[in-house]
């Protein structure tokens, strides 16, 4: 060949590769049956620089995402099992979504229109994550979507009235986008035929230097929040909302997740580390930005913006070297950390807390957008 046509070879080769990667894709491939025989889907999302995301119908989880670092390499930056046997019992709720209600009420009970409901209790005398089995346990109806913005998928789920002891037929529905702009947007909406309470949220733990690579005690973080929210020894709120000035909490400007980690703080010590919700600074119900994390080796930086009031700051305190991720890789003490964003735990035992009341008839809507970048 001469090399004018080696040359051309090249360069329709070239063209070919970038075209491909341009198109935004979705697929549906089958990722495994539940022990009650359903099937569960894995739907694979691309976007047009090649960011992908693997999202399993089975608990809306989130399987892996794959960003680019500062040079381009990209790595998953979310903790999971290698299949779905390793989903059947997960314990540490990687990457699912977490309902009715994320994090816990008090010894699994609540008042509404003077009925008192009691819940299933999961996590000593409390009520966790939506119960035994909440929405990171179930079969999703799942759909695709290839919108503007990027390729999407849809899930819906029926929870009936009285699952896990909550009051209503809760339609819920969920969408997750991968945008062109390298967001993971999540897209809540839910609806109910009696009063309920409802607090859904997603539960990835993330490590930017990519999943297995370490723990995240290096990352900068920073939390648009002046105030947290103490909890007693059973992680149930006080009641109280705590300005973070002079404490392990501030992370107004950013700051290493290690950095205060082990200090002698009673707020620290009771949760095991970071463990606790902050109340976002800004209107609740409009679009904000909640938290900043950046590791430093790799350049990759994640924005976390939400309408939500609060975001569970979780520094994977109870991981403890018993789990294998998908790569082979041990996931040793704080190899991740969840920013969950949610409403404050135990809402409706606290009047003065945002209420997460959804009334017959009303519409809830959420959303979340962890949005991917990297520094030069
Ligand atoms: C939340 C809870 C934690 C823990 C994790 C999952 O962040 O607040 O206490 O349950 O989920 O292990």
């Amino acid at each position: 060949m001469n090399p004018q046509r080696k040359l051309l070879v090249v360069l329709v080769l070239l063209l070919t590769a970038v075209v491909a990667h341009a198109q935004a894709t979705i697929t549906k491939t089958s990722f495994g049956k539940t022990s009650a025989d359903e099937n569960v889907d894995l739907y694979t999302l691309r976007n047009v620089n090649g960011v992908e995301a693997k999202i399993a119908n089975y608990g809306g989880i989130v399987v892996s995402l794959k960003v680019p670092d500062r040079n381009g390499k990209f790595d998953d930056v979310v903790l999971g099992f290698k299949d779905f046997e390793g989903y059947l019992k997960n314990d540490p709720y990687f990457g699912a979504l977490i309902g009715r209600y994320g994090n816990r009420i008090a010894k699994g009970r609540f008042t509404l229109n003077g009925v008192e409901y009691k819940l299933a209790v999961n996590n000593g005398e409390n009520h966790l994550h939506g119960g035994i089995k909440g929405f990171d346990k179930v079969v999703w109806t799942g759909s695709e979507n290839k919108t503007k913005a990027g390729p999407a998928v849809v899930l819906t789920y029926l929870s009936k009235d009285g699952e896990e002891g909550y009051p209503g037929n809760l339609q819920v529905r969920v969408v997750y986008t991968l945008t062109n702009n390298n967001e993971l947007k999540i897209d809540y909406s839910a609806t109910t035929d009696k009063d309920t309470v409802i607090n859904l949220t997603h539960h990835s733990y993330f490590n930017l230097a990519g999943e297995g690579n370490g723990d995240i005690l290096n990352h900068l973080l920073t939390i648009n929040a002046n105030r947290f929210v103490p909890t007693d020894a059973g992680s149930i709120p006080t009641g109280e909302l705590r300005s973070v000035a002079g404490t392990p909490f501030d992370f107004l400007k950013p700051t290493a997740i290690g950095a205060r980690i082990n200090q002698d703080d009673e707020q620290l010590k009771s949760g095991n580390g970071y463990d606790h919700t902050f109340v976002i600074n800004g209107r609740p119900g409009t679009l904000r930005l909640a938290a900043t994390a950046s590791e430093p080796a790799s350049g990759r930086v994640m924005q976390v913006w939400t309408t939500e009031p609060g975001v569970q700051f979780y520094t994977g305190n109870f991981l403890n070297g018993t789990l294998t991720g998908k790569s082979g890789k041990v996931y040793q003490r704080r190899f991740g950390f969840c920013l969950e964003t949610q409403h404050f735990p135990d809402s409706p035992n606290h009047p003065s807390f945002p209420t997460t009341t959804l009334k017959k008839g009303a519409t809830y809507k959420s959303t979340t957008i962890y949005k991917f970048s990297h520094k030069r």
